[in-house]
């Protein structure tokens, strides 16, 4: 059984895609950031184990991965999909809610693959599957921090992909669009119901919809498929 991992896997897109992969016989974890409550609840519907730390914190990942490990066995999939939005214009952002969101979203993600990457060049596997965003692609107004990180996210994927490609390392993103999640649920009604105007299949996706993409390309027989972007948003941005 293969081990995975899930930052920010006890709510939203992320409990789906640990509930997925342990649907689909993985050894699964989850990483959270605070609300133990939740992670507790988590837990006991799953039962699925969770750990806390914060992933803009590298110290504190290299220290979670080691205890995911010793409980679990060594991280052969990795799903950095913790994120954080601070939606406001530029000309009203502040630095801090720049770095906050570039912090966890895109820190994070270096910050988890640096924790884990020399141990599955060692062991010739991988897989590693980071969260973006459709905002990524297009650009959303309010989320010139989300957006960059999100993009940023692409350029770090592809990049991976090409480092691990001959340790059967791969390295992939997937670019939701506007999930039924919390985060999405914090946008103002009436901004929400003129995005969803722009939604062509009219709805928004389910947290399981984009947990099977990423089922499918932590799979073993997935090896060949490295340093894409695969874009889930119910055909609102077409790239
Ligand atoms: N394009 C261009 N301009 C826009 C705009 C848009 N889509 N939306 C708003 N504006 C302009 C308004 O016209 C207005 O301009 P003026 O000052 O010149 O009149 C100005 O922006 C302020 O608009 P608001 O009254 O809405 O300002 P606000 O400060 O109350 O709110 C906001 C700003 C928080 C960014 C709000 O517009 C908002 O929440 N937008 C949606 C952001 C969004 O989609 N976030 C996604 C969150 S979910 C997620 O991120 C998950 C994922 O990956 C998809």
């Amino acid at each position: 059984m293969r081990v995975a991992l899930v930052t920010g896997g006890t709510a939203g897109i992320g409990a789906a895609t640990a509930e997925a992969l342990l649907a689909a016989d993985y050894r699964v974890a989850v990483n959270y950031g605070g609300n133990q409550p939740a992670a507790e609840a988590f837990t006991a519907r799953t039962g699925i184990a969770a750990f806390a730390w914060n992933v803009a914190d590298a110290a504190a990942c290299t220290a979670g991965v080691a205890e995911v490990e010793a409980a679990l066995g060594p991280i052969e999939v990795l799903v950095n999909n913790a994120g954080i939005t601070r939606d406001v214009m530029l000309h009203k952002m502040s630095a801090q809610q720049w770095r906050e969101v570039i912090d966890v979203n895109l820190g994070g993600c270096f910050n988890m693959c640096r924790a884990v990457i020399e141990g599955m060049r060692e062991r010739r596997f991988g897989r590693v599957i980071n969260m973006s965003s459709v905002n990524g692609l297009s650009g959303q107004a309010g989320q010139t921090n989300y957006a960059a990180s999100k993009a940023g996210l692409i350029g770090f994927t592809k990049s991976l992909a090409l480092e691990g490609a001959s340790r059967n390392i791969t390295a992939n993103v997937i670019a939701p669009g506007y999930t039924d999640t919390a985060m999405v649920s914090a946008v103002r009604p009436e901004v929400m119901e003129q995005i969803l105007k722009t939604v062509p299949v009219g709805r928004l996706a389910s947290p399981a919809e984009i947990a099977r993409a990423v089922v499918f390309l932590a799979a073993d027989d997935a090896g060949f498929i490295t340093g894409i972007t695969l874009s889930i948003n119910g055909g609102k941005y077409l790239d």
